[in-house]
């Protein structure tokens, strides 16, 4: 082991030396380059490195590009004879080859930044490569959108269930005392163990299904982008983003199976997608899967059609152009139409072990953009279920806060006094809007955790000569509905981070 991570260490310092980090391989390859990528082009790339023999085009070209280069160029970067023993590299004549994909990684939000170890894409540049069953998933937009909705409040001990190139635990190890990542496939467990020994993290790894590897141990936070596409369940599967689950049956039992291993307020954070059944509303079906003891927040970003989405995964399989193509497509409609799926939801499931005797379960469309400190916000939501119990009197009686860095907007026809629409907006999260009339944008203007809701109620209504009752009466109803969607917190006293 030691000789290993010590080779690795080798490899760390190349790559330190050689400035392989996100800036200056972005500067490198151009903005043309990295969308190309994003592509799956290499050809801007390509051209924006011509001419450079250094050490960083040489590591981009190798990892990143898929291109072969000669042994004499490699050595004066890398210790290639290591690397062909760890299977990093192979020679074939002259040249070297990367085996693996090794990409730089920085996400500014929480500082986390490091290196990733993945499979090279088998479909670079139109490649009609087949993707192997057991392929290892680079970073992709869920990878990113998963850590994006995972809190990073420091906790005890975090899972990262399905780790595949351990993009998870690269954040988790900043905010976790001792995280466990797990995987089914045993090629997921050895890049995921070379992304960890590459950035020094101690991170334990366990293979097995879902949470069998774990047994009887607890977390305080999960966090999970499962194999969630729902597939005919015949054919050759790829690992990355399939089981033999029917319909969404994997979500459900990510789900469920997360109670009994969270511990006290622990949550669990997954991304994935779930099945719109015919004669059925999906958050009926969803809200069904959130055990006893447990709150939610589910948030759906978007509705594909289904063929849509069976288009969007047969190409994911490269399946695209093959003689079978028709065929394939074919099943998948059939499977379809067997479980009576009309549409696939895909979205992100916020779950916190409460305690609460009966779900609480907040469903919700939310197909818009998206800021900063959204896990935050989607957090938030879940703490303010316990005040839509309050009374109308307690609700009254309290201080509240509107959200810090709310705006006006107004819209109004130009000349006129007053405007048409009152837009308050929010500039992180969830980025919500609501429309509020004078009154409400006035009331909530004067929220800042000083008077109580009542006496802001009876001053505004003084000011513009209405009954107070009356306004009471008016703008209650749309309040409580704005401390459900985070707009207000209790002041000091009564507001609990979680
Ligand atoms: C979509 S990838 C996500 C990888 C990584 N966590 C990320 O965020 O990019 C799903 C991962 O789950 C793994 N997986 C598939 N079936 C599994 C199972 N039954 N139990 C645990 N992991 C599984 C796959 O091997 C793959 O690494």
């Amino acid at each position: 082991m030691s000789t290993y991570l010590e080779a690795i260490g080798r490899l760390r310092e190349d790559l330190v030396q050689a400035n392989y980090f996100v800036d200056p391989v972005l500067e490198a390859i151009s903005d043309q380059g990295q969308l190309g990528l994003e592509r799956n082009h290499t050809v801007a790339a390509t051209r924006a490195l011509a001419g450079r023999e250094d050490g960083l085009a040489t590591l981009i070209r190798l990892f990143v590009l898929q291109q072969s280069q000669d042994s004499e160029v490699v050595n004066t970067v890398l210790k290639a004879n290591e690397l062909v023993d760890l299977g990093i590299l192979a020679c074939e004549g002259n040249q070297y080859k990367a085996l693996v994909d090794i990409r730089p990684y920085a996400d500014e939000t929480d500082g986390t930044s490091g290196w990733v170890v993945s499979d090279h894409t088998a479909t670079l540049d139109t490649k009609q490569g087949r993707t192997a069953s057991n392929h290892v998933l680079g970073i992709s937009p869920a990878s990113v959108s998963l850590a994006g909705i995972t809190p990073r409040r420091p906790v005890g001990h975090a899972l990262d269930l399905g780790t595949g190139c351990g993009i998870q635990s690269l954040h988790l190890a900043r905010q976790a005392d001792h995280v466990t990542a797990t995987d089914l496939n045993p090629r997921a467990l050895t890049l995921a163990t070379l992304t960890f020994a590459l950035n020094e993290l101690e991170v334990t790894t366990r293979l097995g299904s879902l949470y069998d590897p774990v047994h009887q141990e607890s977390f305080d936070l999960i966090t999970t982008n499962p194999p969630f596409v729902i597939s005919p369940t015949i054919g050759p599967r790829l690992t990355y983003r399939e089981t033999d689950y029917p319909c969404d049956d994997l979500m459900k039992t990510v789900v469920q199976g997360a109670s009994p291993r969270l511990n006290t307020n622990g949550t669990l954070h997954v991304i994935g997608n779930w099945a719109h059944i015919e004669g059925r509303s999906w958050q009926e079906r969803i809200t069904e899967w959130i055990p006893q003891g447990c709150d939610a927040f589910i948030v759906q970003r978007e509705v594909l059609d289904i063929y849509e989405y069976i288009e969007i995964w047969l190409a994911d399989a490269g399946l695209r152009g093959q003689l079978t193509y028709l065929e394939n497509y074919e099943q998948w409609l059939n499977y379809f139409d067997e479980l009576k799926i009309e549409a696939v939801g895909m979205g992100w499931i916020t779950m916190i072990k409460s305690g609460s005797p009966t779900p609480r379960v907040i469903c919700e469309h939310w197909p818009h953009p998206s800021g900063t400190n959204l896990a935050d916000d989607l957090m938030a939501h879940l703490t303010v279920m316990d005040y839509q119990s309050w009374s109308q009197e307690k609700i009254l009686e309290k201080p509240w806060v509107l959200a810090p860095g709310t705006v006006q907007e107004t819209i109004g026809n130009p000349g006129e006094e007053d405007p048409t629409h009152i837009i308050l907006r929010r500039r992180d999260g969830l980025y919500r809007a609501t429309q509020v009339s004078t009154a409400l944008g006035a009331i909530l203007g004067a929220c800042d955790g000083d008077l109580g809701l009542g006496q802001i109620i009876h001053a505004v209504a003084s000011i513009l000569d209405t009954d107070p009752a009356r306004m009471i009466t008016e703008v209650l109803p749309e309040i409580t509905s704005l401390i459900s969607q985070t707009w207000l917190k209790p002041g000091v006293e009564d507001s609990q981070p979680l």
